[in-house]
């Protein structure tokens, strides 16, 4: 751990020095169809393309490259799944003829290169062998994460207008089995846009009912298609083609479609496997998260295949399948070299397990580095995590957005001092810095906005899907010549960075990117309810949970308990659960500017016990008094 010894400062600085030479070079590690010659177009896209003229398949270096090079027996997937009771390990070579002929089928149903596909499934390999399809025949894939609710799942339908949606009967989460077919039929009542076919995998926990002429049996058609022999190949792609659009909470209730291109996600994730998560290919890595989320893409779906790792599908929580020993038991039923998870995942074990003693039994000697993101590192839980695991916590910070990890602790390059609440440095590819709202840079130790020097590396969006401008207005507007990572933070004398907080109304849920700009627009639909304020306040285990004010109309007599209720089944009902909206309070007023503004910041403040000072243009001070009142009687608030 020392940063003389460490090789990120020299490999820094290699970046700095010539870019287009770093990432010339990374792209060596892929397998093309015709190298890219041009490795960054300025002229192309809305602020330049990576290896433009570059043609590839990202299906072809996940997966059949592996095989033609001797990998094909070892497990590429290893589906681990206490809730229903299945261990399965998938080879390289078995996974190739199952995408095959998952590619097959998904030609069979007319879909081409360009067209989108929304995966809406639980975390079974089926949902992994669809996206490689996609990705084989240059499909466009769109994964939409199953705690969502019909109508989260209606407006990307809507968004990204695919010809066909797979899915599967139900999701099963700890004492309770989710239908998702229901919901999924619900999304297409209230979809304008209708999908042609949906594939399903019935799954004996719940089966579903299926309509006839749109709805297909998966398993059906994988068995016919293997009984015929059908298989489709790779589809020669440009770099800049894009692989898939994940929907992302913006500052409304309308998510942003970040596309993903092929050619620099390839390169910048298997830069980022050896040099970064320090990775050997042949190791097992493990990202505990799930695929609807960016982390499950890059780290669990693609990048550990791209480095012929063996990659872990874990269908279970942290805690309560079994048990707070989950984790210690893959970790080592499985030979984990790396795992990566988020820090509320840790917070829940510590809260079950203080003294760790789950661990005991358990060898974990594979067992190297601990990655923690989507949420910020708080010390107490890094710390805890060192001393029962004795191996390195690493914080890292990213985004939806990039992709991959924007600052981190490389360990591949040899690992750095930790500092606690720290994410570390900045990646090379990465020129991160911290302005004023004058756009001037601040010094060290200052707060500001943390924004990227544009271009932004591989891998991260080129744009959002068919809204150049909403990209442009949203991420490159307000601070020219950068990308405005909607964080705030500081950078400290030696170059870490500290992220502290989001500059817009996002908030992380046990590491999940919820907007409450969304869930307000959900609260003001209540027929009740005159006016609202959702803010995300601290919470033990999830790190934020949102929580609601509600002003009821005048004349309205139900009671505000009745409301509250409803306000909270309406949030799950149009949201999702993952948005684990509980709280819901009335009160008279909302405190506000004298220009109107709501004060959402100093009702946080004082909902988290920080200290708070009377904003200066505030129009009744006497306001704050009332909403720390109703706070307390729900036991918030100081
Ligand atoms: N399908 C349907 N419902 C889902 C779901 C899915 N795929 N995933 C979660 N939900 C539901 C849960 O059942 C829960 O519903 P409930 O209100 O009826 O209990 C709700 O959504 C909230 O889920 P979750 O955020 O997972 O909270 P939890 O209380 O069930 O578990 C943790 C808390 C900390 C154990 C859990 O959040 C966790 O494992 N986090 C790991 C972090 C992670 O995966 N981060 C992703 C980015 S790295
Ligand atoms: P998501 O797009 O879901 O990955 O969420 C991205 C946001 O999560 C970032 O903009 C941060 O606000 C927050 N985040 C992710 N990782 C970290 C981290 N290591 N430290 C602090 N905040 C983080």
């Amino acid at each position: 751990m020392d940063a003389r010894t460490s090789r990120y400062r020299s490999v820094y600085d290699r970046w700095q020095r010539d870019p287009e030479g770093f990432w010339g070079e990374a792209a060596q590690a892929i397998d093309w169809y015709e190298q890219p010659k041009k490795i960054f177009d300025r002229s192309a896209g809305v602020y330049g393309r990576w290896f433009a003229d570059g043609v590839c398949n990202t299906c072809y270096n996940a997966i059949d490259r592996h095989v033609a090079q001797g990998r094909g027996a070892q497990p590429a997937l290893i589906y681990d799944s206490p809730v229903t009771n299945t261990k399965r390990r998938i080879t390289y070579a078995e996974l190739l003829d199952e995408v095959k002929s998952y590619a097959a089928i998904l030609r069979d149903f007319g879909v081409q290169k360009g067209d989108r596909v929304i995966i809406y499934m639980p975390m079974v390999p089926e949902a992994l062998y669809a996206m490689y399809a996609c990705a084989r025949i240059g499909a466009v894939h769109s994964v939409v994460f199953g705690g969502f609710a019909a109508k989260e799942l209606a407006t990307r339908i809507d968004d990204a207008k695919p010809k066909l949606m797979i899915t599967a009967s139900c999701g099963i989460e700890p004492g309770r089995t989710v239908a998702y077919k229901p919901l999924l039929d619900e999304a297409i009542k209230l979809a304008s846009h209708k999908p042609e076919f949906v594939l399903l995998l019935q799954r004996p926990q719940l089966e579903a009912a299926m309509i006839a002429g749109r709805d297909h049996d998966l398993a059906q058609l994988r068995a016919a298609a293997l009984r015929d022999g059908k298989s489709a190949e790779c589809v020669p792609l440009a770099a800049t083609d894009p692989l898939y659009i994940l929907y992302t909470s913006g500052t409304t209730g309308i998510p942003k479609g970040v596309v993903r291109d092929n050619g620099g996600h390839m390169v910048a994730l298997r830069w980022s496997m050896e040099n970064l998560y320090g990775v050997a290919p042949g190791e097992t890595y493990w990202a505990a998260s799930d695929i609807g989320w960016v982390v499950g893409h890059s780290y669990i779906v693609y990048a550990p295949l791209f480095h012929g790792c063996t990659s872990i599908l874990y269908e279970g929580k942290p805690v309560g399948t079994p048990d707070a020993g989950a984790f210690w038991r893959v970790i080592a039923d499985h030979g984990v070299a790396a795992l990566f998870t988020a820090p509320t995942a840790f917070r829940a074990i510590k809260k079950e397990d203080p003294q760790g003693k789950l661990l005991a039994g358990y060898d974990l000697s594979k067992f190297r580095t601990l990655f923690l993101a989507g949420e910020r590192a708080d010390p107490d839980t890094i710390q805890w995590a060192e001393n029962i695991l004795k191996v390195p916590v690493l914080d890292h910070w990213w985004q939806t957005e990039t992709g991959w990890c924007i600052a981190g602790n490389p360990v591949g390059l040899g690992q750095l001092p930790v500092k606690y609440g720290s994410a570390c440095v900045p990646m090379p590819g990465y020129d991160v810095q911290v302005l004023d709202e004058a756009h001037k840079p601040v010094g060290p130790g200052k707060m500001g906005a943390i924004v990227v020097k544009l271009p932004l590396p591989p891998a991260c969006l080129p744009t959002l899907w068919q809204q150049d401008e909403r990209f442009k207005e949203s991420y490159l507007a307000e601070f020219p010549g950068y990308y405005k990572t909607a964080d705030a933070g500081f950078i400290d004398e030696e170059g870490y960075l500290f992220i502290m907080s989001r500059t817009d109304d996002i908030i992380n849920v046990a590491g999940h990117r919820l907007s409450t700009g969304g869930m307000e627009e959900v609260l003001a639909s209540h027929p009740d309810v005159a006016e609202c304020a959702v803010v995300g306040i601290k919470d033990e285990l999830k790190g934020e949970v949102p929580c609601g004010f509600i002003v009821l109309k005048a004349g309205v007599k139900r009671q505000p308990a009745e409301i509250e209720k409803e306000i909270v089944g309406l949030v799950r009902e149009k949201i999702g659960p993952v948005a684990a909206f509980k709280l819901a309070i009335t009160v008279n007023r909302l405190p506000k500017t004298r220009s109107g503004k709501i004060l959402r910041g100093t009702m946080k403040k004082i909902a988290d016990h920080d200290a708070w000072s009377m904003p200066a243009t505030i129009d009744d001070p006497a306001i704050l008094d009332e909403i720390a009142a109703a706070l307390k009687t729900r036991g918030l608030g100081g």
